[in-house]
């Protein structure tokens, strides 16, 4: 099974901070890093360092050539990305001396996707493959539209959540990946089970992770409800630790064949792992980290 990932790709610029910056607040940082990022480049990145056939379709300037060499050496197919005029997606992350961090986008190249291009990265893909997708670029309706009609696999994480997700055509999704918050943006419930209840009641025909920080992951599928505790490390930095979580998860059910219960474990475990390292597509760990 061949995994595409349509979706964004930035530069972080991360601050090390005490405390994540207020209102009117100028704070100064313990340390400044850039590194590769972007959800769509860190979810490829997770598949193919779990093992998987990936393909990397993002767009980019110039400045990001540098993000595909480095997927490319993760084997990463990014033959179908393009570089384009606009200059590559950046975001400015604070992680805070608990690890938790905030983050704010520009979305540069990510939003400058046409018809067209998403045409042709998607007729390289049929039945039988997954395209894995979050809401950093735009066209996102089409591409859905045009990869169900070509029998594709669809795996959605609706982050950053916004107020243009309710007007996706959802009913073609077949794994929703989402944290407590995006799931109480789409159930409007705000725990589990009432979330995953009213998932199903919406979306019955849609496979559903729900990762809940601390207290463990649940998956439904096929009419059962899984669940694992976290499996827990030391947390220096949570940022792309669910794109770990899906890429992981994706991997081990489709590529290795996987239950779920193994599949939900190998994902805690390589997220668990990434999140006790700083930055987002570097702290990934390889699957031998994770075995
Ligand atoms: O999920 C983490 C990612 O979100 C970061 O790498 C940042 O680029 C944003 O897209």
């Amino acid at each position: 099974m061949r995994f595409l990932v349509l979706g964004s790709m930035n530069i972080d610029n991360t601050f090390s901070v005490n405390h994540i910056v207020r209102e009117g607040e100028t704070i100064s940082s313990n340390g400044c890093s850039r590194s590769a990022g972007g959800k769509g480049a860190n979810q490829a990145a997770s598949l193919a360092k779990a093992g998987a056939e990936v393909f990397f379709a993002g767009k980019c300037g110039d400045d990001g050539r540098w993000i595909l060499s480095l997927l490319e050496s993760y084997g990463v197919d990014t033959s179908l990305s393009i570089i384009g005029e606009e200059s590559t997606g950046a975001a400015m992350i604070q992680v805070d001396s608990s690890g938790q961090n905030s983050i704010v986008l520009y979305a540069g190249g990510n939003r400058q996707w046409r018809e067209d291009e998403a045409l042709f990265v998607l007729s390289h893909f049929g039945k039988g493959d997954v395209i894995v997708l979050q809401n950093e670029v735009n066209l996102l309706s089409f591409i859905m539209e045009k990869a169900k009609e070509r029998g594709m696999l669809i795996a959605f994480n609706p982050s950053p959540f916004d107020d243009e997700i309710a007007d996706l055509p959802l009913s073609y999704v077949d794994w929703f990946f989402l944290n407590e918050i995006e799931g109480e943006c789409l159930t409007g419930e705000n725990r589990f089970p009432l979330i995953l209840d009213e998932m199903r009641r919406l979306y019955s025909a849609a496979s559903v992770v729900l990762t809940c920080g601390k207290s463990g992951a649940y998956a439904m599928h096929e009419g059962n409800v899984y669940y694992q505790e976290i499996v827990d490390y030391p947390v220096v930095d949570t940022t792309g630790a669910g794109d770990t979580f899906s890429g992981y998860f994706l991997s081990s059910i489709y590529n290795n064949g996987k239950s779920v219960e193994d599949s939900l474990f190998y994902a805690s475990k390589a997220s668990g792992i990434a999140v006790s390292r700083n930055g987002a597509m570097d702290a990934i760990p390889f699957s031998s980290e994770v075995m």
